[in-house]
């Protein structure tokens, strides 16, 4: 009689069963242990350790999801819902980010209010609007997946900080760049970079004396602004299954970087073992990136090369036409160039890309080019509405290349 073949799941289980029932409840284990049995039937031993460590990998992240509770379910539905199109939310970003479920967020990308550089901005003073962004970036932090990126264009602006005066003498260059860091860093998020976005020539002859060539009266036109890179590194302590045999028989090696837990396999009967007789070392993050390594994922080699000083130009977006009209509807838009670095960067094909201060929808038309989810938040509707819902199905009507309309979903959200 032919023997039957050891079935790899069972392998699986048997190694991780005891730190299985350290992870989860008991009931949550034989929820577990139900959703990952069709597996018996898998031969192939590598589609069994994939399919089960995605398994495991969703099972933990369902649990720590479950733990905040303030989620709106309209809302996520909204977000999860599967529609190939873009994503408008009219609201105010603190607000609609409270009621989204945590870690839920591949990447974020944005350019806020520069405190009160617009019509559309009415902050009392500094600190204010200093709060304000705080309370944001904590939500951010959390809406955000683990070990992934925030990337933030902001501009050292020239205003009153209104913490003193109110009077003209009150300007100064405000270096909102520096405060930005020290509150993301004081949120959880660790910061990794700064590209100076040199913008050009401008046309701005703010602080300049040209007309008095003499000590003291030279001040120069502000050309850059900042492109800042956040990371976030939740330290997470679970077991996560050794990519190779598929085990939770690891043990905690050490962190490869602040809050990002390193694992080192002790299952002796796994395939891969260094010369020492290591096992195989790995992170949450490297299971994320080493399993993204395809033909598909590969950033272009000259968008690469374009992003690797840590100085970077192109030119800001020219909204005003001859004639001095405002030809986007929008009076801040900033160019592809931010929404695609982050995009192209830090996430893959069909992962949620989110714009917290969307004005014109930049990042989430970009994220859809470029096979994303594109969700953005935008607080003036009244103001910006129709602008920007024409100047997003142009976007796509007018591309030569594409023939179809996008469809864009919207939804108010009050809490
Ligand atoms: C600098 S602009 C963003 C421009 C955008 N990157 C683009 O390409 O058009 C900031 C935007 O944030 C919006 N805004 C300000 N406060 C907000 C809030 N609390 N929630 C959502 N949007 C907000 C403003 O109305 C404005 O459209």
């Amino acid at each position: 009689m032919k023997k039957a073949m050891p079935n790899y799941l069972d392998t699986i289980l048997r190694i991780s069963q005891p730190y299985l029932l350290k992870t989860f409840s008991q009931s949550r284990f034989e929820e577990f242990l139900k959703a990952a049995s069709p597996l018996r039937k898998v031969t192939n031993r590598d589609k069994v350790i994939k399919d089960y460590s995605e398994k495991y990998i969703q099972f933990v992240k369902d649990d720590f999801q479950a733990q905040y509770q303030n989620i709106n379910e309209e809302l996520n539905s909204f977000i999860e819902k599967k529609d190939d199109g873009l994503k408008v939310l009219w609201g105010d970003c603190h607000t609609v980010l409270k009621g989204l479920k945590s870690e839920s967020i591949h990447v974020m990308v944005t350019s806020p209010p520069y405190y009160n550089a617009r019509d559309y901005s009415h902050w009392k003073d500094l600190d204010a609007y200093l709060e304000d962004m705080r309370n944001i970036i904590r939500e951010s932090y959390r809406v955000l997946d683990n070990h992934r990126v925030f990337v933030f264009n902001v501009g050292d602006i020239f205003d009153n900080d209104n913490l003193r005066t109110k009077a003209v003498w009150g300007k100064r260059r405000l270096p909102l760049g520096p405060y930005f860091i020290k509150i993301f860093e004081e949120e959880g998020f660790t910061f990794v970079d700064d590209f100076m976005w040199d913008k050009g020539e401008v046309q701005s002859e703010r602080h300049k004396s040209g007309d008095r060539p003499y000590p003291f009266y030279q001040y120069p036109a502000n050309c850059y602004e900042h492109i800042f890179v956040f990371h976030k590194h939740r330290l997470d302590t679970t077991r996560y299954p050794c990519p190779i045999c598929g085990t939770l028989k690891v043990n905690g090696n050490t962190q490869s970087e602040i809050g990002l837990q390193s694992w080192e396999c002790k299952n002796f009967e796994c395939f891969e073992r260094s010369k020492s007789n290591r096992g195989k070392r790995f992170s949450l993050k490297t299971l994320l990136t080493q399993s993204h390594q395809s033909e598909i994922h590969k950033i272009p080699k000259d968008f690469i090369k374009k992003w690797r000083k840590d100085i970077v130009r192109f030119p800001p977006v020219i909204k005003i036409n001859s004639k001095g009209k405002n030809v986007l509807g929008h009076t801040a838009p900033f160019p592809e160039d931010i929404p695609e670095y982050a995009i192209r960067m830090f996430s893959f094909e069909g992962e949620n890309v989110l714009d917290p201060f969307a004005g014109s929808f930049t990042s989430a038309i970009v994220a859809k080019k470029l096979n994303r989810v594109g969700i953005g938040i935008e607080l003036n509707k009244k103001m910006f509405r129709n602008s920007i819902i024409k100047n997003i199905k142009k976007h796509f009507t007018n591309n030569l290349f594409s023939n179809n309309r996008v469809k864009v979903s919207e939804m108010d959200y009050n809490g």
